[in-house]
């Protein structure tokens, strides 16, 4: 089965709904010829507006978190309604920046993760070791444990839109990517405990992402590996000149 690139932005906490705009419209002329999916994730006071600017293109909208109750006493939260309410059709779970600096942790976020599938909102869920867990060979333990605790009770026909990122905690914003080797080895680790624990046909169609210091310069690299579908990209998705670059990695090989 080939499994359609996906090319994420996460914003994180950058860009007012101006600056999103005309972001947006300075990218649209470059990538509507490309063959992945685009999709940006936008601070929440830029949802609507980003949405606004990116209507009929190519490039999707979406969110980098939300709670899992659809409404309440929950000061400062955003359910998933409310979401697709301003334009999002994707929200990015479970980061690493939500689990380490919020203390969120993998039940949470399966709640969520329920909650976004059960409200149409993609989800894409994060996945990642620290350098510690790295250097002393938990990776691999570390993955397994976020993976079935985040999607737990997930369903088989679930992954037809659930995407799952890994993004080691050591390689994000730090300049320092995974090898497409050392990539390679996680994703393919992920994809097999899909297998096992939600079948064949789930493990073919979940698109996984790399995500960590994914640049121009090596986007072509990372995507070149067997199991790795898309890239998530931070500080690189600031710029429309990197991000557009990245987007269309296929015209830069060679
Ligand atoms: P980075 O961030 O590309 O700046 O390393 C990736 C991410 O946090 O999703």
């Amino acid at each position: 089965m080939m499994r359609k690139p996906v090319i994420v932005g996460n914003w994180k906490m950058y860009k007012t709904k101006e600056e999103a705009a005309s972001f947006i419209k300075e990218l649209i002329p470059h990538v509507q010829q490309a063959s992945s999916r685009i999709l940006l994730a936008v601070p929440f006071t830029a949802i609507q507006t980003a949405a606004d600017a990116a209507s009929e293109t190519a490039i999707a909208i979406g969110a980098q978190n939300m709670n899992d109750a659809t409404k309440g006493a929950f000061t400062g939260e955003i359910a998933a309604s409310m979401l697709l309410d301003v334009g999002a059709q994707f929200v990015i779970l479970g980061h690493s920046e939500r689990r380490q600096l919020f203390f969120e942790d993998s039940a949470f976020i399966n709640k969520k993760v329920k909650r976004a599938l059960k409200e149409k909102l993609q989800p894409i869920v994060c996945v990642g070791e620290t350098l510690q867990e790295r250097q002393e060979g938990k990776t691999e333990e570390r993955l397994e444990q976020q993976l079935l605790k985040s999607l737990k009770g997930v369903k088989a026909k679930d992954f037809d839109t659930l995407i799952v990122a890994y993004e080691p905690v050591w390689a994000i914003g730090t300049g320092e990517s995974a090898t497409p080797a050392i990539a390679e080895k996680a994703h393919s680790f992920c994809r097999a405990k899909i297998k096992e624990h939600f079948g064949d046909e789930a493990a073919e169609k979940l698109t996984l992402l790399y995500g960590g210091s994914v640049k121009p310069e090596n986007a072509a690299a990372l995507m070149e590996e067997a199991n790795i579908d898309g890239l998530l990209v931070g500080g690189a998705s600031l710029s429309v000149e990197a991000f557009k670059n990245i987007v269309n990695y296929k015209t830069l090989v060679g």
